[in-house]
């Protein structure tokens, strides 16, 4: 039995089963990993998900990583719940993607794999139960367990339970395409926690919204916002079953400055930044790197690219783009098809300006860190233009690693705009000749002024490193409401 609990689809480690036979283990980084390494190792667990054959196989052999609890979820429940669901569903409306003409549909399949996306925040539910001791902290993440909260409260109401979504959360009006049993059980799950947190007010506004006013089957509910109200949140009452407060909270993840930087300077990135500086040659570069996704825009970055190309002759031969997409979510067939159009894209913008010894676009599609690190030092300007977009750490990132000073050309949809919107070239994210202008902006910056933005977006940037990132959240869970 543990006291403090963390709960998410994509663990801290996953495996892969060799061809021999032997299990290989990768660790992963990120926010959560270096924000509970602030919390006794002995008392804490994580929950996750078993992706793929890998880890079931470790599962199986009862490999166990301390501290780590990985859930083997029937592969076909899991493919309905992470695909079908929070990937596809979830997903596409927390970042209003769907392209409404076609989607989405609710019909029958849409209701077996919601089934499949109950069952496994039950087994996420079920683990952290038995694993919590009384009274414990739990910190659910994101859009894949909305439903855990509401589940855990009714099996464990001693628990202290929080929820934090690293995505934006949907509008209510683009809510309303749900079916409303179906909006219903997403809200009141989420409600089923003490504490919500989300990385801006922008988000954390659209969950109240979505609460507010409501009256339905479960219960009614209203959202409490008011300014100068230290209590913002939604207050609740559930049919036949009490009623209570859910309070929101925003946290804004931001880096770890120092650790950024150690990272950067390792003899592995110094090597692979003298390689990318040949390619560059004495040219500027525009550096993006994101998952290969659609929410990030990087089809809209590439036609301002070349729109500055066709706008301002004057940089022909005298920029690189260097454009990090690695593959991300390749079961689904619209990241296929985005990942293929991102591709001929740049080829096309190589094959109208390249020349013998100029290429454009450098594209890369491997999922490589050291050359976004190396890539990142180079910058001249950063493009971070995503539609929406829950923080963005990519733009809090390159200012704090970038050798020189970076030009931060930002979209008004990532949640990073908030912090970073004084020393950033704001941009509507659709604007793609407004995005050209940035750009060209951006690169004919002068030195002096872009060093001092960028020490600013750095100082901005590094505000909430994850570990206070994570200890502000379970304090606040923590204190008696
Ligand atoms: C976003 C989500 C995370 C997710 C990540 C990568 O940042 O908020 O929960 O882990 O994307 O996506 P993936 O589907 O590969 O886990």
């Amino acid at each position: 039995m543990v006291s403090v609990l963390v709960a998410s689809n994509r663990g801290p480690v996953s495996y892969t089963l060799g061809d021999d036979g032997a299990l290989s283990a990768r660790r992963g980084g990120g926010g959560l990993v270096s924000g509970l390494s602030a919390v006794d190792a002995q008392d804490s667990l994580w929950v996750c998900a078993a992706l793929g054959d890998g880890d079931r196989e470790a599962v199986r052999r009862g490999v166990a990583e301390p501290g780590v609890r990985m859930l083997d979820i029937d592969p076909e429940v899991y493919a309905d719940a992470y695909n079908g669901i929070a990937n596809s569903v979830l997903w596409f409306l927390h970042h209003h993607l769907y392209d409404i003409p076609r989607e989405p549909v609710f019909d029958a399949a849409f209701r077996r794999r919601w089934e499949s996306y109950r069952a496994y925040n039950r087994a996420f539910a079920e683990a952290l139960a038995a694993a919590a001791a009384e009274g414990a902290a739990v910190l659910v993440q994101d859009y894949h367990l909305a439903l855990v909260p509401g589940m855990l409260r009714e099996l464990r109401p001693d628990l202290r339970i929080g929820h934090f979504t690293h995505t934006p959360w949907v509008s209510s009006e683009y809510l309303r395409m749900v079916p409303d049993d179906i909006a219903e059980e997403l809200l009141w799950g989420m409600l089923g926690a003490d504490e919500l947190g989300f990385h801006t007010w922008a988000w954390a506004s659209s969950f109240i919204g979505c609460c507010s006013q409501r009256d339905d089957s479960t219960g009614t509910a209203r959202g409490v916002w008011p300014s100068g109200d230290p209590w913002r949140g939604v207050e609740w009452r559930r049919h036949g079953a009490g009623k209570g407060r859910t309070r929101v909270r925003v946290h804004a993840l931001g880096v770890d400055g120092d650790d950024l930087r150690a990272l950067a300077h390792r003899p592995q990135v110094d090597d692979r930044l003298a390689r990318l500086r040949e390619e560059v040659g004495d040219r500027k570069t525009i550096v993006r790197v994101d998952r290969t996704e659609l929410s990030k825009n990087i089809l809209r970055g590439l036609l301002a690219y070349r729109e500055l190309l066709t706008t301002h002759p004057e940089w022909r031969d005298r920029v690189v783009h260097l454009a990090s997409a690695y593959p991300s979510r390749q079961d689904l067939e619209s990241y296929r098809s985005y990942t293929d159009s991102v591709r001929t894209l740049a080829e096309e913008i190589n094959a109208e300006f390249g020349t013998a010894d100029w290429q454009p676009v450098l594209v890369s599609v491997q999922d490589d860190f050291v050359r976004s690190l190396a890539a990142y030092r180079l910058a001249d300007v950063a493009l971070v233009n995503p539609v929406r977009d829950g923080m963005n750490l990519v733009a809090k990132e390159i200012p704090v690693v970038s050798d020189e000073g970076c030009a931060l050309v930002l979209s008004t949809g990532a949640g990073a705009y908030r912090e970073l919107r004084e020393d950033a070239l704001t941009v509507d994210p659709y604007d793609v000749s407004a995005t050209a202008e940035a750009l060209h902006t951006g690169l004919s910056m002068p030195r002096a002024e872009r060093a001092e933005r960028t020490k600013r977006l750095a100082a901005a940037a590094t505000a909430l490193p994850p570990q206070r990132w994570f200890l502000d959240q379970l304090d606040a869970l923590r204190r008696p409401s």
